[in-house]
């Protein structure tokens, strides 16, 4: 995905719409570009290949060579754009913004627009020469040509390109002709709306203009807005006026910083305590849970005969976690799909089928278009999301929303955490509504859960001995990681940690499968890591496992061994000992997850990577 700002006001348009996107480059940080009207009525543009800083540099470079005393950047009409390539390399000829042939328009735009190859051929045809190898160009021509045609403004003109594009995208266009005005459009990406005093913000997401406003206004689907100075209208792509839906941004600009620490992950490793608390207290009250939107009758949640839980990535292993416990405490069957196989293979669904949309973002493209599916074939739909009004709750039926605040690392941590407390509560849940579960056992589940955030907070105050092992082991060629039960999420997730942090081949097994090949790359001196079931809570799994330690001991592998405190055979066969606080064997994946975040985070750092922004990366992925 991309980060996107648009700007109308008194203030210097390219100074805002630049902190927006140091703000927004966590979504994508192949290019950077700007575009302002200048005080002249010009359209001036700058883009640089690389990080932002490379615009920085680039915008110097053309204010000391201007003879504009205020440089050739003024103006308060602007949009900015980071990107994660899609169409064509991540070079200057790419970056956004775009414009036609006469300089008129300026756009930039998130998303994949499926129909560009036809849309540019037309405009080859009819002698427009394009200069980048981008979709998003595509968009400015035909704006462009849209006036020229005679539609009576860029609202209009862009309404009618809309109509004409298929696929995913967010787009914010200037008119060097009209300066009083910008214009934004939406369809499966993301667009919100700030409200200021006698100015107006356009952003991806909210922390584009956090620094100047918390109020804002959600978009839908297939809608378009126009902001000036005065205010904003917003109108479907069929051209009636529509109302957006007003909320109150409800986390500050701190939450947006580092505060302190070298990097946003760093700091949201340690955050982590918080976002289970605030998940948790969001959703206990007066001694019921309670979802946070619920678009269905309460008798659908005990109707359910069966759950499938899609997601991608950290999602999909915190769905493998909402498995054992919505099976374990329910007894209804779940399957846990990657949202981009789900549609693909048309499972069996119904409207007895519950199916659980996990997404940080609440914008990837995959999931989405599971939930999609799964509305066609009638299932009633649950989002689990930590951002208020994306794309998937608004189209799912129920929504229970995560707490765990901003998370600007690239890497997902505390919202992981969140996840996981979100899916134990979805288990609750549904347990109380078929009444698998007393209400006094209920009680008692939450009980522990509310002791797990002091449980995270003692866990992080013994990380220090992870940081050494992990700059020991950082030339490793690979880590493996190996868990049972849910264990073996676990072991996905810190696998998938360091493939995406330290770019070091990593893989995450149930350990029961070792012995069926993969023992095979077990070699002296490789690193294991090995997340121990409770010998109280699993007795026979923890047996099981310190097999597999020996198995692979006896091959030379280096164990690093996750183990509760008095784990005393675990730490007979460990070469390294994590000991963790006890924790109920269902929610202990709070606690064994922070290791393996520290372990990734710390080899990355010693390798001298960029731990927010990992190569190839951006935090939600848009497009399918
Ligand atoms: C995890 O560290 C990655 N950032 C990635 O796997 C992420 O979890 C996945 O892309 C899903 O994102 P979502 O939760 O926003 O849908």
């Amino acid at each position: 995905m991309c980060g996107i700002v648009g700007y109308v006001g008194p203030r210097s348009a390219l100074e805002v719409v630049m902190q927006g996107l140091r703000r927004l480059e966590y979504r994508g940080y192949d290019s950077a570009g700007v575009a302002v009207i200048s005080e002249s009525g010009e359209l001036r543009t700058a883009k640089k290949a690389g990080r932002i800083e490379n615009l920085d540099a680039e915008l110097a470079l053309a204010a000391g060579q201007s003879d504009d005393a205020d440089g050739p950047m003024a103006g308060h009409t602007g949009v900015g754009h980071t990107r994660w390539a899609t169409h064509g390399a991540p070079n200057d000829q790419n970056a956004h913004p775009h414009s036609d042939a006469t300089h008129r328009i300026a756009v930039v735009h998130n998303g994949i627009i499926e129909n560009f190859s036809e849309l540019r051929s037309g405009l080859e045809f009819a002698g427009v020469e394009l200069v980048s190898e981008t979709d998003s160009e595509t968009v400015a021509h035909l704006v462009a040509a849209e006036l020229d045609a005679g539609a009576p403004g860029l609202a209009e003109a862009v309404r009618r390109v809309c109509c004409r594009l298929q696929g995913a995208f967010t787009l914010v266009l200037l008119d060097r002709d009209h300066p009083e005005t910008v214009v934004g459009a939406r369809r499966n990406s993301p667009l919100v709306l700030g409200l200021g005093e006698g100015e107006n913000f356009l952003g991806s997401d909210v922390a584009a203009f956090i620094s100047y406003t918390k109020e804002a206004v959600e978009l839908g689907q297939d809608q378009l807005v126009e902001i000036s100075r005065e205010g904003y209208r917003i109108i479907d792509f069929d051209g009636v006026g529509v109302e957006g839906k007003p909320f109150t941004i409800d986390w500050d600009l701190a939450a947006a910083e580092k505060g302190g620490y070298d990097y946003f992950m760093l700091k949201e490793i340690q955050e982590q305590p918080t976002a289970v608390a605030d998940t948790l207290r969001a959703h206990y009250l007066d001694g019921r849970i309670a979802l946070d939107e619920q678009r269905l009758d309460s008798s659908v949640l005990r109707e359910v005969d069966k759950v499938f839980v899609v997601a991608c990535g950290s999602a999909y292993h915190a769905g493998l976690i909402a498995k054992h416990a919505i099976e374990h405490w329910t007894r209804i069957p779940v399957e846990v799909e990657m949202a981009s196989e789900f549609r693909y293979r048309d499972p069996v669904l119904d409207q007895q089928t519950l199916v659980v949309a996990i997404s940080q973002s609440g914008e990837t493209a995959d999931t989405l278009e599971a939930v999609r599916h799964a509305k066609e074939q009638r299932a009633t739909v649950l989002a689990i999301c930590n951002t208020n009004g994306a794309q998937i709750p608004r189209e799912a039926d129920a929504v229970l929303y995560t707490h765990a605040g901003p998370e600007i690392g690239v890497a997902a941590t505390k919202t992981f955490s969140a996840q996981v407390t979100a899916v134990l509560i979805l288990g609750l849940a549904l347990a109380e509504a078929r009444g698998t579960k007393y209400g006094d056992e209920i009680a008692a589940e939450y009980e522990a859960l509310q002791a797990m955030p002091a449980l995270i907070t003692e866990t992080l105050t013994v990380i220090e001995p992870v940081r050494v092992l992990a700059r020991e082991i950082a030339d490793s060629k690979a880590v493996l990681f190996l868990g049972r039960h849910v264990g073996y999420p676990v072991a996905l997730e810190g696998a998938l940690k360091l493939k995406e942090l330290a770019y070091m081949h990593a893989e995450g097994f149930p350990a029961g499968e070792l012995k069926h090949g993969p023992i095979a790359l077990i070699e002296p001196g490789l690193p294991v890591v090995v997340v121990m079931p409770s010998p109280v809570g699993r007795p026979l799994l923890h047996q099981k496992m310190l097999s597999n330690i020996a198995e692979i001991s006896a091959r030379g592998a280096r164990t690093i061994v996750l183990a509760e405190q008095g784990d005393l055979m675990a730490a007979k066969h460990a070469a390294h000992l994590i000991e963790l606080p006890v924790a109920p064997t269902l929610l202990s994946p709070l606690l064994t997850t922070i290791p393996l975040q520290v372990l990734a985070a710390e080899i990355a750092q010693s390798r001298g990577f960029d731990v927010d922004k990992p190569r190839n990366l951006a935090k939600s992925v848009t497009v399918e």
